[in-house]
């Protein structure tokens, strides 16, 4: 056990490698030893499609446009009725996709979002009934947290990776960087005004395992079925947030 505390001027313990994110995502009940690493979603990608489907119709070809672009995990939303059917389409028909459910602010949702495939859910908050209704299913999940107190709230339950939501209102980068001194045990996936131009910024963040948002999946491209138009934005993101 360390008995002596962190110096602010020691690093942060270097990122976590892309493949080993789902670590984090364990929530308390489960352990390596009760849950096998191929149950778990090991993504790739750094970049996470944050993604309102208003016709499940949009869930099959949109998966296979961001497979094109080099990104093998999205969020779809429960934002739309057409949400937990785009999940289970996805689950069914695309296996190199990491389907994830977002916007899971309900704990009877989190049962939900497990039987319709989800390979882990996000939220943009917590509390702890939604914690409790994690802890009760096998399924990876993110809490979404803004301030110190609830980082460190979620801590206690056993969370390593949070969502920053919203990320721009919260601080962005100066946020972020503040958290790493007192909270440098924390990950984040920042999510909310991330964008092509500050990606990047967000991405060096030692303390930034991945970012999330919408940009990649504009609403007139899904209902246009501009699937071309996503695979380029998925490609450029995948070149934006390649590791050096
Ligand atoms: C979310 O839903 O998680 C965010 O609203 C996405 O934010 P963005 O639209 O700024 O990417």
């Amino acid at each position: 056990m360390r008995l002596v505390p962190r110096l602010a001027t020691e690093p942060l313990r270097p990122p976590r490698p892309a493949t080993t994110f789902c670590q984090t995502f364990l929530p308390p009940a489960m352990t390596q030893s009760t849950i096998t690493s191929s149950a778990l979603p090991a993504f790739t990608t750094r970049v996470l499609p944050v993604i309102v489907i208003t016709d499940v119709a949009q869930a099959v070809p949109l998966a296979h446009a961001l497979l094109d672009g080099g990104i093998d995990a999205m969020e779809i939303t429960l934002r739309h009725a057409a949400g937990l059917p785009a999940i289970e389409a996805v689950a069914r028909a695309v296996p190199a996709m990491h389907v994830g459910a977002g916007t899971v602010t309900r704990p009877h949702e989190v049962a939900q979002v497990r039987d319709a495939g989800a390979a882990f859910a996000l939220s943009p908050g917590f509390t702890e009934a939604l914690l409790d209704a994690v802890g009760a299913v096998r399924l990876p999940f993110v809490p979404g947290v803004m301030t110190p107190a609830e980082v460190m709230r979620a801590r206690e339950r056993g969370f390593a990776l949070m969502k920053l939501f919203p990320a721009e209102q919260a601080g962005a980068l100066g946020m972020l960087k503040a958290l790493a001194g007192p909270l440098g045990d924390v990950r984040f996936c920042p999510t909310g005004g991330v964008s092509p131009s500050n990606l990047g910024q967000f991405l060096q963040q030692p303390n930034v395992a991945m970012v999330g948002g919408s940009w990649l999946t504009p609403r007139e491209a899904l209902e246009a079925g501009d699937w071309g138009r996503i695979t380029a934005l998925a490609r450029e993101a995948s070149s934006l947030s390649a590791r050096p």
